[in-house]
């Protein structure tokens, strides 16, 4: 039997903001070579509990002992000698920097010889790590020019890069890492996971049980800041964690199948010949009010430059239309005035600003609306109530309106976004991937929004890499391939297509 210490141990582990309490006396274990699910409802504290392990959160009470040692609280040198390393829910790579330096970051001090830094042995290496994990991006590309899923698997791969530099076995903390990758980098990223078992501990966060099935050994809940179980995986259900996590049964009709439209207004968005170079090759589509779109496709298929080019964020040549009236091709403020919604896939970048607060930030597409009379003095007073609404309406765990948004957990900062479009009233709403990064419970209230904003008659344009989600959820499906939509599939509430029936069309 082997008889030493647990790769991790968190005894009585607390931490207070102020008023809130983010975790309260944490007990847990991470076996050797374990891979530990971390489970549990937006600002349960998951990612507070990843950032005490790895030291850059002192925790206001308890301790954390790696390998049977103590860990000094909040240092994260300790934290990285003792073979600790992260991959945060926000990013945190340069974007100007080549991947190979991103991948090293901070650990170049063993890369040089006689004080002369090695870029080349520093390559070298990064080569291997990546080729390791089998991850196929070049270690010499800029970092800001890959895509958002791509990125994610340079943090994967940089966390992963650490066990090799300490001599110790990586403990390696995955903060969501799913949420942004593709079905087919979710798989490069398990492949990683089993190839490392036997070598690293690892804790793997994440909103979706499916990831929890195909790669973790036990699952651990938290609730509200407290231990609420933990389970081996092989013996527990998906019901039973969906009851952990939200703390009421699983209701049938998560996709409100029931309360889809079937018959639809006038036409609100017509798109005509859209070309956006390398991305999108000619694409036509229209969308009516009151209707769901659902648009799927690979990664690369275009189906992401397809909601940029419609909310203005990247220009194309052809048609975009909303009402009939033409948008000019790359311009948010158009799209805005046209009033376009959007929550687009880099929600960190694109869609709050972290240093703002709460009401700044779910207030600003709206500001107009609270114009005095014809003066231009904005009423606070309607303005923090409109906020304090949303907040209470999508249940945003967050002490007040006025805090820092960055504040927020990763879930909460995600539900402003949808607050502040359904706050202005809009038109048309353009998502990507909606449903990214909020817990099962909150994914449910989403999806009746979208439902209630629909029978209003707003019209929606659902992309998504989560087939279930698109198929649950729209009238029609468009599946997009190589920048050219491959198929069109009707989708009524009482015949929904089957996944394999979508899928052909996209590979
Ligand atoms: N720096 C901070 N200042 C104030 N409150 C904070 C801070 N960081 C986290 N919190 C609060 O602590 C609680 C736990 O947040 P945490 O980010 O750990 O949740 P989470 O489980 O990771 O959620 P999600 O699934 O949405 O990512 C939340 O209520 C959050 O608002
Ligand atoms: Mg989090």
């Amino acid at each position: 039997m082997d008889r030493r210490p647990p790769a991790l141990e968190l005894r009585g582990v607390s931490k207070q903001y102020g008023p809130v309490t983010a975790l309260s006396s944490v007990d847990l274990r991470l076996e050797r070579h374990e891979v530990l699910g971390l489970i549990g409802e937006n600002g349960a504290g998951k990612s507070t509990l990843i950032s005490v392990i790895n030291g850059t959160v002192s925790p206001s009470e308890g301790q954390l002992l790696a390998g049977g040692n103590i860990v000094s609280p909040g240092s994260p040198a300790d934290a990285a000698r003792a073979g600790i390393a992260t991959v945060f829910q926000e990013q945190g790579l340069v974007a100007s920097l080549p991947v190979f330096e991103n991948i090293l970051l901070g650990r170049e001090a063993g890369f040089s010889r006689g004080g002369v830094l090695s870029r080349k042995a520093m390559a070298r290496f990064a080569a291997d790590v990546l080729n390791e994990l089998g991850i196929a991006i070049d270690p010499f590309a800029i970092t800001g020019s890959l895509a958002f899923g791509e990125r994610q698997l340079v943090e994967i791969a940089k966390a992963f890069a650490l066990g090799r530099i300490y001599p110790v076995e990586p403990v390696i903390l995955l903060d969501e890492p799913t949420s942004a990758l593709s079905d087919a980098e979710t798989q490069i990223l398990f492949n990683s996971i089993r190839r490392w078992r036997g070598k690293a501990s690892i804790i793997l966060v994440s909103h979706r049980l499916s990831d929890v099935f195909a790669v973790c050994d036990r699952v651990a809940a938290l609730k509200d800041g407290t231990v609420n179980g933990t389970w081996p995986v092989s013996e527990v259900t998906a019901d039973t964690l969906h009851e952990a996590i939200v703390g009421r049964p699983r209701s049938a009709g998560y996709y409100k199948e029931s309360e889809q439209r079937e018959d639809f207004g006038e036409i609100v968005l017509e798109v005509r010949d859209l070309v956006v170079p390398g991305q999108i090759e000619g694409v036509s589509l229209t969308v009516r009010a009151g209707e769901i779109l659902g648009v799927a496709g690979v990664l690369g298929s275009g189906k992401t430059a397809l909601g940029h080019a419609i909310t203005g964020a990247v220009a194309g040549k052809g048609e975009i239309a909303v009402d009939g009236r033409r948008l000019r091709p790359g311009s948010r403020a158009a799209a805005l005035a046209a009033d376009v919604g959007s929550v687009p896939a880099e929600r960190n970048s694109a869609g709050v600003i972290g240093m703002h607060s709460v009401e700044w930030n779910l207030t600003l597409p709206s500001l107009k609306s609270f114009r005095r009379g014809r003066w231009p003095v904005l009423s606070a007073k309607k303005q923090a109530g409109v906020t304090d609404d949303w907040i209470r309406r999508l249940r945003v765990r967050t002490p007040n309106r006025a805090i820092q948004i960055r504040n927020l957990s990763g879930g909460n900062a995600q539900k402003v976004v949808f607050a502040k479009w359904l706050a202005r009233g809009i038109r048309l709403f353009v998502l990507d991937d909606p449903g990214r990064g909020l817990d099962v419970g909150a994914k449910e209230e989403i999806y009746a929004l979208l439902r209630k904003l629909a029978r209003e008659g707003v019209a929606i344009v659902l992309i998504s890499d989560n087939l279930p989600e698109i198929i649950g959820l729209s009238n029609r499906i468009l599946t997009l391939r190589a920048g050219k939509i491959s198929a069109e599939l009707a989708a009524p509430a009482h015949d929904k297509p089957a996944e394999t029936a979508v899928v052909t069309h996209m590979v």
